[in-house]
């Protein structure tokens, strides 16, 4: 028989309540366990984010021991640890006396930026007026030298040298890069005496427009609080480089007081340019260097360069030349056969190309 209370109201009542705890709970699980699936997606996907901005380079360990060798043992943030990997040059081995003709320009950088920075102690007892800008700028033609004598100053001077690059600030994420801005000048103050280079400074710190993101709008406002905020006789200079100094904001333009202006080279710059460029080359006697430097009136340091790779490919090509005459068209050099025994580079392997090249132009005249 049947149990009769079973079908009684009371009992249809408990089940059902049954059932609907059952469903809390199941209903409770599920969301604990999708609330532990997406925090662990979060995390991994912020661990790979951070790791990718985090690969260990040598850089971080030799500025801890340069700031414990100072006696400076201060925490770093992990947005000045990423930047020091991403922003501290490893090995540049420019020097001031790779570059030429700009010894004018290098003499000053070294006089009102460089020994204010590294040697603030000659100066203090003078005037106030003597300290470092806190911004220089190097603006000029491409190729005429501005990102070489960064390099240079970065090598030669014992100030650390921060070369920011826009990729290493920007992030995906809302508010970071305006965190990345302010480790920048957190950053350098931990390592003062300090020059933060940015190249290129127009793409960054360009004219601010209406149609500017909202990101990139709160970066430039960090990024000129915190420059305001490096205090006076502060041991920080920002040094920006650009071929384009009418695109950077009138702003930020004068927060970079000194500015220096690195024009094409003229007759004797391109002398000096040109003896650098063929440091190391063997060179038939006599060789007229001015008689060169006057046929390359217009042409910047690298153009210079450039000519100089070009002649210097002249004598190989002959002799390239000369053994396929001797040996037949299926001559393959090898280094066991051919040492490159070529002959002196003349100043008349200078104009073979702009010969070649007047010879085009009178023919674009005929035609
Ligand atoms: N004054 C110079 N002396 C010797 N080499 C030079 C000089 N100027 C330029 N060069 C040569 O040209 C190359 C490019 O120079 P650099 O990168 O400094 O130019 P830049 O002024 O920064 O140009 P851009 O505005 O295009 O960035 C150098 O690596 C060097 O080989
Ligand atoms: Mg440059």
């Amino acid at each position: 028989m049947l149990n009769p209370d079973l079908f009684t109201p009371k009992s249809s009542s408990s089940s059902s309540k049954i059932l609907s705890a059952a469903g809390i709970i199941v209903s409770s699980l599920a969301f604990r366990v999708a609330i532990s699936v997406s925090a662990a997606f979060l995390t991994t996907y912020i661990l790979q984010h951070r790791s990718t901005k985090l690969q260990l380079k040598p850089n971080l360990s030799k500025v801890r021991e340069k700031l414990k060798k100072d006696g400076r043992n201060v925490p770093l943030n992990s947005h000045e640890i990423s930047l020091i990997q991403e922003c501290i040059p490893e090995d540049i081995n420019v020097k001031f006396d790779d570059i030429g003709g700009l010894e004018d320009i290098i003499d000053d950088l070294r006089e009102t930026v460089v020994y204010p920075l590294t040697v603030p102690g000659l100066f203090s007892g003078s005037s106030p007026l003597l300290q470092a800008p806190k911004g220089v700028l190097l603006y000029g033609p491409p190729g005429c030298g501005k990102t070489m004598i960064a390099k240079a100053l970065a090598h030669e001077s014992s100030a650390t040298f921060l070369n920011v690059k826009i990729s290493s600030i920007t992030d995906k994420w809302f508010g970071e890069s305006n965190k990345y801005a302010a480790a920048i000048f957190s950053l350098a103050r931990k390592l003062e005496p300090c020059i933060v280079f940015i190249d290129e400074i127009d793409s960054f710190l360009r004219s601010r427009e209406t149609n500017d993101n909202e990101a990139m709008s709160m970066v430039k406002s960090e990024f000129m609080t915190q420059w305001d905020g490096l205090s006076s006789g502060g041991r920080i200079v920002i040094l920006g480089a650009t071929n384009r100094p009418n695109d950077i904001d009138a702003a930020f333009l004068r927060r970079m007081p000194k500015r220096y202006g690195i024009r094409l080279p003229d007759l004797k710059k391109r002398i000096e340019i040109l003896k650098l460029s063929l440091h190391g080359t063997t060179l038939e006697e006599p060789f007229d260097f001015e008689k060169v430097a006057r046929h390359m009136e217009g042409l910047s340091g690298s153009g210079i360069k450039e000519a100089c790779r070009d002649a210097a490919m002249i004598p190989i090509r002959e002799y390239f030349r000369d053994h396929r005459k001797k040996h037949g068209m299926k001559f393959v050099p090898t280094e066991e056969n051919d040492a490159l025994k070529t002959r002196p580079l003349r100043d008349s392997d200078f104009f073979v190309e702009w010969a070649a090249k007047k010879k085009d132009d009178e023919l674009d005249d005929l035609e």
